[in-house]
């Protein structure tokens, strides 16, 4: 019995030492397994008290239960302590430099052209259009039949395109919007805008692209003439480029509108007294329209004697590169971020 508690006092100046000294979690826990285990002696004594007297099993029972229980709240104690000195320790290694130069992310912007059509169209649907979207493969029938330019006529030359076959294609304008939205519409009032891509077999340059964005207009109804054509175009002129814009309609020909008309908007680099951005004329034109042709109203099922209408073509990238002094078309499809992050 005597040597059992020398045995305990033992490994209790032992292992209490060997906590104390401990420094790492790693060494506490090398403790933890040689000293304070299942197998560990401090434990397997326990079963030494089978073999005891009453009187001394209940002196030893509480003996080596307080050993035990003061052992491991040594152990518990320590545990945090260093728990706590490591996590200070490292907070003070990773503590974050402010004044270190930041990692450079370059992002880029909306692309003009996409911001520049949003802007037109939310002009107009202020203006109560509604907005629809066309097919970018059409059939030769709506990008050119529906329109009134008919097979072998001439203004097909302005307007070659990429062909899947012989009826289908890439369409080449807007337009064919107009006679798929008279369609769905079968003899109601119309109002709407239609973006979307247009494609042509041009050579691309600093003007031209094989793809680009257009926003048709059409309304439809009763009475409508040239100068509600004039004024819409003129509030939407000046919603886009400033109040101090003026338009000129200049007379042209589109074969699906009569009369047609070029329309122009005085020069914002020199306000109408002539310049190199203007080609010195004060103007600058900026899109195509016209009062919707009788046959063009027929055949998509509208009375010209009791319907008229005007229609419209924005080039998109037109109105983006004179908004945004943008010198040739080609940047806005390059993708180049150095000019793409100008447009944030
Ligand atoms: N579709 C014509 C073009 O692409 C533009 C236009 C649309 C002209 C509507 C008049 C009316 O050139």
């Amino acid at each position: 019995m005597k040597e059992h508690l020398e045995k305990l006092d033992h490994l209790l100046k032992l292992i209490t030492n060997k906590i104390e000294e401990a420094i790492s979690k790693k060494q506490l826990i090398e403790i933890r397994n040689a000293y304070l285990s299942k197998k560990a002696e401090i434990n397997t004594m326990l079963s030494i008290l089978k073999s005891l007297t009453p009187e001394e099993r209940s002196v030893f029972g509480q003996k080596i239960n307080s050993v035990r229980e003061h052992l491991f709240q040594l152990y518990e104690q320590k545990s945090n302590l260093i728990d706590r000195a490591d996590l200070t320790d490292k907070l003070n290694k990773e503590q974050i430099d402010l004044s270190l130069p930041s990692v450079n992310y370059t992002s880029g912007g909306v692309n003009p052209v996409f911001l520049v059509r949003d802007e037109i169209l939310n002009i107009f649907i202020e203006m109560g259009y509604e907005v629809k979207e066309g097919r970018d493969v059409e059939s030769d029938y709506y990008n050119f039949e529906l329109m009134n330019i008919p097979k072998n006529h001439p203004s097909r030359d302005m307007q070659d395109s990429f062909y899947f076959s012989e009826s289908l294609l890439l369409r080449t304008h807007t337009s064919p919007a107009q006679a798929r939205v008279m369609e769905e519409k079968k003899g109601e009032l119309i109002k709407v805008v239609c973006p979307g891509k247009c494609y042509r077999r041009d050579n691309d340059d600093m003007t031209h692209s094989h793809q680009f964005m257009q926003i048709e207009g059409l309304l439809v109804g009763q009475n409508i003439n040239l100068g509600h054509l004039k004024a819409t175009l003129d509030l939407f002129i000046k919603k886009m480029f400033g109040p101090k814009r003026e338009i000129r309609l200049v007379s042209s020909y589109f074969p699906f509108t009569e009369p047609s008309v070029e329309v122009e908007v005085s020069c914002a680099e020199c306000d109408g007294q002539g310049c190199p951005t203007c080609k010195h004329t004060g103007y600058i034109e900026i899109l195509g329209a016209g009062m919707v042709h009788p046959d063009v109203l027929k055949m998509s099922g509208y009375d010209p004697e009791i319907y008229s209408g005007f229609a419209f073509g924005i080039g998109v990238e037109r109105v983006a590169m004179l908004r945004y002094q943008i010198d040739d078309i080609r940047r806005i499809y390059q993708n180049d971020v150095r000019f793409l992050k100008q447009f944030k």
